[in-house]
């Protein structure tokens, strides 16, 4: 049978995919977004399109029989997770031999489950780290850009300061400044005023409610209220869902063939799908990208693709810890799900870290602080392509976060010294205060500029790019989704300009 043609295809959908689609869309490119989640936007049964997160069922977890929170236990017990149905709910954490990585699935990608928060890197460590982009045209256009395109405000002081919801940060900062380190305030894509009624009682309550990590119901600015929206809007994309792309060929005529699988709401795949295209745009993530050209490579269907495919992957140095406060500490039994402020140390010359102040939104007193630090890790992981179980596999030895963990332990070291304060012990499932097994910020398997140019275009293989965070080598030093898009919108300015034909 002839495959089904379309100019464009851009596999997953969020920040790199969502970029790629606006932007070909503007520039009169009909385009497919294929997307192995579902669209989030019908409420269920209990009126509301996701579960929280004190009560989690099946829309919360891809395909899993019991919930994988990342806080697994609280004083030792196992009072977190719970038996739920099989379902493509909307967080997934994928597990590799040392590592295991969060990830979103749905539409809107990540942007569905994550904190929402919305830094952009220090320019030095950004230049350091992409030294072949041009960080003045980055700070002063694609950067701007990203921000307003994802909508992203700031919290008002006044509200900061006086809510019951961030007593939980404000805690946490007094506890960080008696040793000496300061905070910043963390931007976000939550809208601050409607949280701000959210708090005042005349808004329905998300973030005020414990929603988070298996999406919000109000508030938060996703892919899909910004970019996706847009994209849509052009009235040239279309996206389907619980599409997942299995494999990618070319043909003789230059253009790619998909081999897609749709699925049920049970997993089972209900119908294969051949689909060609012109321009392949893969968004499917540092995981999904790197996994498509790797079986690509390694099955001989792009043979040429480069041997630094699965090359430069880290964790972006992210370590969780807890440190437990004094009875007359209080972090407050009603705490805002959406982070709005961090521990900055990054100017540290040794040790640097930049550690987000994480909500326990248990509807409780917990007397618990706890912390995603975000180090300056050097060291980077490969995947690499397993024929035998047709997966990705992820070399990297747990080993391997011990300078993540270090630096975060010299930070809280320190902070609990001047306190005389400890860590929490009771928190991630075993006896251990720092959390190196898991992580939310994926990057690299794509390189720019190894496997790709400058621009995320596929060496040996016109028309096909990668957009997404697999071509941030390992880390950035800051939650990476600005970071993501904005590289995205300076990739594809170029890409629309000098390849791509309407
Ligand atoms: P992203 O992962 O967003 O999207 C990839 C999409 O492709 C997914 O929808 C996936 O289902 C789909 N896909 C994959 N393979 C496919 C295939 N073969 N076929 C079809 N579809 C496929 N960052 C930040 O800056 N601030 C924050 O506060 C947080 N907080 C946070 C919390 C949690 C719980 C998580 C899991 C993550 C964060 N992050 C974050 C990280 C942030 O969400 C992440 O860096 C970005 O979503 C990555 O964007 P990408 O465009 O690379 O892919």
């Amino acid at each position: 049978d002839q495959a089904e043609f379309v100019p464009a295809v851009v596999v997953g959908t969020g920040y790199g995919a969502a970029v790629a689609a606006l932007r070909l869309a503007e520039a009169g490119v009909p385009t497919l977004m294929l997307e192995m989640g579902q669209l989030w936007n019908q409420p269920a049964e209990d009126g509301n399109v996701f579960c929280t997160m004190l009560n989690p069922d099946r829309r919360s977890t891809w395909f899993k029989t019991r919930t994988e929170a990342p806080l697994g236990t609280f004083l030792w017990l196992d009072v977190i997770n719970r038996d739920i149905e099989s379902y493509p709910g909307v967080l997934d954490r994928v597990h590799f031999a040392e590592m295991s990585v969060y990830v979103g699935r749905g539409v809107g990608g990540g942007s569905l489950v994550n904190g929402g928060m919305a830094v952009t890197p220090t320019r030095s460590y950004f230049a350091e780290v992409l030294p072949q982009v041009d960080a003045a045209e980055m700070y002063r256009t694609y950067f701007p850009l990203a921000n307003r395109m994802l909508g992203v405000n700031s919290i008002a002081p006044d509200f900061f300061e006086s809510t019951e919801y961030y007593q939980y940060a404000r805690v946490s900062r007094k506890a960080a400044a008696a040793a000496g380190f300061g905070t910043a305030s963390v931007p976000n894509v939550y809208d601050f005023e409607y949280m701000r009624a959210e708090a005042a009682g005349t808004a329905r309550k998300s973030a005020l409610g414990g929603e988070v990590i298996y999406g919000n119901n109000a508030g938060k600015r996703s892919l899909d209220k910004t970019y996706l929206a847009a994209a849509i809007g052009t009235g040239r994309v279309t996206v389907q869902t619980l599409h997942r792309v299995a494999a990618i060929n070319r043909q003789s005529d230059g253009t790619y063939l998909l081999s897609v699988h749709q699925i049920d709401t049970t997993g089972a795949v209900v119908a294969r799908k051949q689909l060609s295209c012109r321009y392949l745009f893969l968004g499917a993530g540092s995981l999904g990208s790197t996994e498509l050209l790797l079986r690509a490579r390694d099955t001989g269907a792009l043979p040429d693709l480069s041997d630094s495919i699965g090359t430069e992957w880290g964790p972006n140095g992210n370590v969780m810890t807890g440190r437990a406060n004094h009875i007359w500490d209080p972090t407050g039994a009603n705490q805002s799900a959406i982070p709005a402020l961090a521990i900055d140390n990054w100017a540290d010359p040794d040790h640097p870290v930049f550690a987000e102040i994480a909500p326990v939104p248990a509807g409780i007193e917990t007397w618990a602080s706890l912390y995603l630090a975000i180090t300056r890790n050097p060291e980077r992981g490969t995947f690499y392509y397993d024929a035998a179980g047709d997966r990705l596999g992820l070399r990297w030895r747990r080993d391997q976060n011990t300078p993540a963990v270090t630096a975060t332990k010299a930070l809280f070291d320190r902070i609990n010294k001047a306190n005389s304060t400890i860590y929490r012990y009771d928190l991630f499932g075993s006896t251990a205060a720092f959390a190196d097994d898991f992580c939310y910020h994926p990057l690299g398997g794509c390189p720019l500029g190894r496997p790709t140019d400058g621009y995320g275009r596929v060496t040996g293989y016109r028309n096909l790019y990668v957009t997404d965070g697999a071509l941030i080598p390992g880390s950035i030093g800051v939650n990476p989704f600005v970071t993501i898009t904005a590289l995205a919108e300076r990739n594809l300015a170029r890409i629309v300009a000098e390849d791509v034909r309407a």
